[in-house]
């Protein structure tokens, strides 16, 4: 039982046009203030002095990451209960929420066009950079074996990038398939598949923020370095999720936090790594679970990045299974 002032501080936060809108836009997927005063065109102290309202009451919470700060609802509590069921009676066709919903999705095209013009300019020296700082050796020793000597029917690969993964695991798929948003990035890929003789992988150009689920389903999904380039890598990975079948297994490899805030200004990253708590919730989030964890801490203290894998498996089948 709460408190009753409590309650009424709770109401009061939830009661203001503008913050039932903030919530509404939470409830699909985590912002920046930036984001989220580009989207509802007011000024950014004004932004921010409503998000802390909604922070304080319990309604959202506040990740803070490097210079910015990501906000996301609430996920337990009175304050998360509330703001459920407000977000669930809120008219998807009121001028206001549309007009939000179409600047959202324009604010993420945006990002996603800056993503992807990054990658049209390193693609050439894309597998040079990518070892800059990275135990690299060591991780994909531990993604093979994440796949424990099996060979599955379909391995896809979001975010395959230049084909490296697809090239390491060609022996553990039948078929293989990698995704991914930039034509520079794939032209690579398919040289490289073509060079190594691999001719049961193919690349395709898609957006795995939204992907196409005819690609689907797979055994096993790879999203190795790709999760941090997105605001939302949990919304992501529910997208990832319908690609999956089911007893399927994602193996994801991104970095521990950091605070190398010019791989947010230089590199086109958006978030600064992914904690283990972030990752269970948006694994559960997905109907996933942690089956495990691995850490490669970087050999290089000055500007070394710990860099994370995780199995995740898909618990309806496990739970079935029990
Ligand atoms: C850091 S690279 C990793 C490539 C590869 N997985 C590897 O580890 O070598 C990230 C890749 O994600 C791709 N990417 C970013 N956003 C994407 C999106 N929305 N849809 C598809 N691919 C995306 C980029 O084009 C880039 O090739």
């Amino acid at each position: 039982m709460a408190d009753l002032g409590e309650l009424v501080g709770v109401l009061k936060a939830a009661g203001e046009g503008t913050r039932l809108r903030l919530l509404a836009l939470l409830a699909d997927g985590d912002h920046s203030v930036k984001d989220l005063t580009e989207i509802l065109k007011q000024s950014q102290p004004r932004v921010s002095r409503h998000l802390k309202l909604l922070a304080d009451a319990g309604l959202i919470q506040r990740n803070a990451e490097g210079a910015w700060a990501y906000y996301g609802l609430a996920e337990d509590g009175d304050g998360a209960a509330l703001a459920q069921w407000l977000i669930g009676r809120i008219d998807g066709d009121h001028p206001d929420r549309r007009r939000d919903v179409e600047r959202q999705q324009a604010v993420r095209a945006h990002q996603q066009e800056q993503a992807t013009q990054y990658f049209a300019k390193v693609a050439g020296s894309w597998d040079l950079l990518k070892t800059l700082h990275v135990p690299e050796e060591a991780v994909e020793a531990a993604v093979v074996e994440a796949l424990g000597g099996r060979r599955v029917d379909t391995l896809i690969d979001l975010g395959t990038g230049t084909g490296r993964m697809l090239e390491l695991l060609s022996g553990s798929y039948k078929r293989g398939i990698g995704l991914d948003s930039s034509r520079e990035m794939l032209a690579v890929a398919r040289s490289r598949l073509a060079t190594s003789g691999i001719g049961h992988a193919q690349v395709r150009l898609g957006d795995i923020g939204d992907p196409d689920v005819v690609v689907g389903p797979a055994d096993v999904i790879v999203i190795h370095q790709v999760l941090h380039y997105f605001d939302d890598p949990g919304r992501m990975l529910g997208q990832a999720r319908r690609l999956l079948k089911r007893g399927g297994e994602m193996i994801i490899v991104d970095f521990a936090p950091h605070n190398l805030e010019f791989l947010r200004t230089e590199h086109a990253h958006r978030r600064l790594g992914l904690s283990q708590a972030q990752m269970s919730g948006w694994a559960a989030a997905a109907g996933l679970e942690i089956a495990q964890t691995r850490e490669f801490p970087s050999q290089d203290n000055e500007n070394g990045l710990t860099v994370c894998l995780w199995r995740l498996s898909d618990q309806v089948e496990r739970n079935s299974n029990a």
